[in-house]
């Protein structure tokens, strides 16, 4: 098929195009792959499917993906690592939260590709066999989860905020978990679980939940 013609370098016309409209400097094919963008030579990958390998838990996975493939759905199609969900799928509510290289990330927002070399921590990680980490079994203790979609997201993020601020003031409790959101309502149980967490007494105060969703909504909507 026409569209699909290979030049001798092994760049197909629809991958020259796709290059070209990165610059306006007009790329030149320097290898298969290899393209000199504005003197600098740039890999080119895909469309089709090039091996990669991931760090996630501390363990080595490897698997052949597209380009376009994202971390989320590397991780559940492909690893078989479900916990991180797939609600929005557009980086908007967070259920999809894990951490790369201890930073929160939404991983429907990050592509596969570019998570190589980084190291991924999944909501798997925390559990030690039949044991709960601390900061699952305070979202038990407050019952912090209803239908639980969004609980491994809130249970990653309150992991990094700790990790980050063991002793977190409710200003740094309302930054950190802006990004996630809960339709269910338990935002009273996840502030009394960081309470618990933080041995403090601060977060324990009774909140208007629709006050919070408002709140956080009006902080990822800007
Ligand atoms: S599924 Fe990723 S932010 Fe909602
Ligand atoms: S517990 Fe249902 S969305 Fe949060």
């Amino acid at each position: 098929m026409a569209d699909d013609h290979e030049y001798s370098s092994g760049v197909s016309r629809r991958d020259f195009l796709k290059i070209s409209g990165l610059s306006a400097a007009v790329p030149i094919v320097v290898r298969p792959n290899i393209v000199q963008v504005g003197g600098s030579e740039v890999h080119v990958y895909g469309p089709g499917k090039v091996p990669m390998t991931f760090n996630v838990n501390g363990r080595k996975y490897q698997a052949e993906l597209e380009p376009r493939v994202t971390l989320l759905d590397a991780l559940r199609d492909n690893f078989d690592l479900t916990g991180a969900k797939r609600v929005c799928d557009r980086g908007e509510c967070g259920a999809c939260t894990v951490l790369m290289d201890n930073k929160t990330v939404y991983a429907c927002s990050v592509l596969a590709i570019e998570a190589q070399g980084k190291r991924i921590t999944t909501i798997e990680s925390l559990t030690q066999g039949d044991k709960l980490a601390p900061i699952q079994q305070a979202f038990v203790d407050n019952d912090a989860q209803q239908c639980g979609f969004c609980t491994p997201g809130f249970v990653v993020a309150c992991k990094a905020l700790l990790d980050k601020h063991p002793h977190p003031t409710e200003e740094q409790i309302r930054q950190g978990l802006s990004g996630n959101l809960c339709r269910c309502g338990t935002y009273e149980g996840i502030r009394k679980a960081m309470a618990q967490m933080s041995g403090s007494s601060h977060t324990s105060r009774t909140v208007d939940t629709r006050e919070v969703v408002a709140e956080e909504a009006s902080v990822i909507h800007g």
